[in-house]
Parts: structure tokens; C-alpha cells; sequence
């Protein structure tokens, strides 16, 4: 590690070589870079919901006369209403600006320098920043060829120094589910196994009637992909109760805006509307899946969320994401030792995949 001068000498040493999170870059930044309208922008790399939220959530939001107050920091009503749509009694629900803060409150809580988290790899990214940012080291085990959870690598990769399990399922990067029974082994280890249903809707799987039966099983959700609210930054946590109490302890105060209770409320209003999209996101997934597939070039894997994630067969997956990127269509892609040379594309709406599959023939090589 090299000396640091001036202020810089007084940040913590460990995170000198901390990389940060990639975030997705916004399209306004790509103004001038791209040969469409910024508002032509197709934004396939993010897992967003295009078809927006619900219509309801504007109305009220325009309405609402509280943004001068604080939101209530124990989130009574708002634990209430996830109670009401997840099912769970309330004592077990935490929620957060986004299921992010959940995955850094739950990291924070377990987590002292030299602990260790399991993350089956490839998977989402924050389990990896979060863990080092509390100092913890990530323990990645690998997914086999079909990205399906390999529970006996897990267990053995289990020692004293083991905090959190973390399972995201379905998985983001690769859209893979892990079948229930494998869950309940890993749940048998009696480690804290974090469950991150971020894609639940989708997948229409959970494990969160079992949060009351184990100490150890924690499950998160999101109002980012179902209900269209990334932006407003909501989601929640199960947790057993007395995970819950510390987390409400530990949490920033206030850490849920009046502005996202107003909308969750109003999306809960409203679930036959944007449960209709998730439906028109799933029908969109089949049809983007054979399309993907007819090109020949791309390899889509089978998907239960919102996206697919296809390995490049010929040519390189960057120069295809800026292909694809100067005709204002934005993809993610992957080049790392477990994931060498794939794309992600998040399911849009019919045009979009419209749009896709015309650039993707047109940029081939
Ligand atoms: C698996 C998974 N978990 C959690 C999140 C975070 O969602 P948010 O913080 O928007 O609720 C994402 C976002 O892409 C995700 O893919």
C-alpha cells in the first residue's frame, strides 16, 4: 500500500484499493456520444421496468402536501402496507432507500474486519462492495456451467470466520433460480442466509413464509423492478424479529423519503395494473429469448427476472456494447474471469426488442 500525503493519509488504509461499485451511467451523460435524441435512448442495462410506475404514484406525488416533514422513522405505516402485500407480519419487515441499504445494513450489522461472506459468483455486485466496505472478505464460490448454485462447494467453503450466506434469487447477472430444496440446505448450515428476491415478481418463486420458522433466513424485496419506483429508491427486508430490531437501531434515521411511502401506498393501490406489466415483461422474455437465439452469434440463457444474459459467441461483448450504445441502445456487458464476454439485456417493451434485434443484425460481424 503507498504512502499517502495531505488529507488523504487520514482515510481508512484499507480503502485505498476499494474499487467502488460500477453504477450504470445515466443518459443524460451521453449527450453528443450517440447518433439519437437522448429521449430516443433505449435503456436496456439496468433491469428498469419500461414501462414505468404506476400512473397513481405521479398523481399523488404531485399532490402531496408532506415533503417539509420527516417521514416516520420507525416506519409504522409503511411496514404495515409490506405486511399487507408480502404477507409477513410487520415485526419481521425493515425497509430502506432501495434493497441496497438492506444488503449494507445487513453487512454492517455482521460484519467486523477479517469475517467472511459467501457469494456465489457471478452474481450482484453490491454483496461484494458492501462486504468490503465493512472490511469483511468476500468468499466467491463458483456457479457451475449452467450458473446453478453449487450447495456443496457453499458448505464447504463454510469456516468460524463465515458471517452471511448470500443467495440472490433469482440471480442477477444470469437470471437463474435455486431450487427450494437447496435453499433449506444451505439454511440448515444455521448461518444468516440472505434470500434477495429483487426479481421475485417475475420469477413468481419465494422463500418468505418460511421467515418465521428460521432464525436465520433473511429475504429481501424491491419496489425497483415490479413496481417501476428505482428511481424513489424503496425496498424491504423479512428478517426474524430480533434482526429487524437491530437493523431498525442501526439503520441512518429516516432512511425511507415521504416521497416513497406516498408511491408505495399508491402502487399497492394499483397491484392489477403494474402486476399486467410484469406479465407483458414476461411474455416480452420468451419472445426477446428466441429472437436472441435466431442470430446465431449469441447465446441467451434462460431467464426468471427481467433480463437476459447471453454469452458472446463471435466478437468482443464491449465493442458490441458500444456498437449497440452509439445507435442509443444501452446493454450491459461482462468481462470478467467467471463471465468472460457476455452481454445482459434488460427485457423491455415489444418495440424495444424490435429495435434490439434490428441493431444487433445490423452491428453483427
Ligand atoms: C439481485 C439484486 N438485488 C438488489 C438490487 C437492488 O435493488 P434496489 O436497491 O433498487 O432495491 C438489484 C438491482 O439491480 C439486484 O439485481
Amino acid at each position: 500500500m503507498s504512502e499517502k500525503a495531505g488529507i488523504e493519509r487520514l482515510i481508512r488504509p484499507d480503502l485505498a484499493t476499494f474499487a467502488g461499485y460500477a453504477a450504470r451511467k445515466s443518459p443524460e451523460t451521453l449527450e453528443g456520444k450517440v447518433e439519437v435524441p437522448l429521449e430516443s435512448i433505449i435503456k436496456l442495462d439496468a433491469n428498469e421496468n419500461p414501462y414505468g410506475c404506476s400512473p397513481r404514484v405521479s398523481q399523488a406525488l404531485a399532490a402531496c402536501p408532506n415533503f417539509n416533514i420527516y417521514p416516520d422513522d420507525g416506519q409504522t405505516r409503511l411496514r404495515k402496507l409490506l405486511e399487507g402485500y408480502s404477507g409477513v407480519d410487520a415485526r419481521h419487515i425493515v425497509a430502506g432507500s432501495g434493497s441496497n441499504q438492506l444488503i449494507d445494513l445487513v453487512m454492517r450489522l455482521f460484519i467486523s474486519p477479517g469475517d467472511e461472506v459467501i457469494s456465489c459468483v457471478p452474481t450482484f455486485g453490491i454483496y461484494s462492495f458492501s462486504t468490503k466496505l465493512c472490511g469483511g472478505t468476500l468468499v466467491e464460490v463458483p456457479r457451475d456451467k449452467n450458473f446453478a448454485v453449487n450447495v456443496s462447494a457453499v458448505k464447504a467453503a463454510i469456516n468460524k470466520r463465515t458471517k452471511v450466506i448470500c443467495l440472490a434469487n433469482p440471480n442477477n447477472p444470469t437470471g437463474t433460480l435455486i431450487p427450494r430444496q437447496d435453499i433449506l440446505e444451505i439454511l440448515d448450515t444455521g448461518l444468516p442466509v440472505l434470500v434477495d428476491e429483487a426479481y421475485h415478481e417475475f420469477s413468481g418463486q419465494t422463500v418468505a413464509p418460511l421467515v418465521g420458522q428460521y432464525e436465520n433466513l433473511m429475504v429481501l424485496r424491491t419496489f425497483s423492478k415490479w413496481a417501476g419506483l428505482a428511481g424513489l429508491r424503496v425496498g424491504y427486508g423479512l428478517f426474524p424479529p430480533q434482526i429487524a430490531d437491530y437493523l431498525l437501531k442501526i439503520k441512518i434515521p429516516y432512511n425511507v423519503n415521504v416521497a416513497a411511502l406516498v408511491a408505495v401506498e399508491e402502487s399497492l393501490k394499483d397491484i392489477d395494473y403494474l402486476m399486467s406489466t410484469v406479465r407483458a415483461i414476461i411474455a416480452e422474455r420468451g419472445r426477446l429469448f428466441a429472437e436472441l437465439g435466431k442470430l446465431g452469434w449469441l447465446k441467451p440463457f434462460p431467464s426468471l427476472a427481467n433480463f437476459i444474459l447471453c454469452s458472446v459467441l463471435s466478437g468482443q461483448a464491449t465493442e458490441l456494447r458500444q456498437r449497440l450504445q452509439d445507435k442509443g441502445i444501452l446493454v450491459r456487458y461482462f468481462d470478467q474471469p467467471i463471465l468472460r464476454n457476455f452481454i445482459r439485456i434488460s427485457v423491455g417493451k415489444p418495440e424495444h426488442t424490435d429495435a434490439l434485434i434490428k441493431a444487433l443484425k445490423e452491428v453483427a460481424y
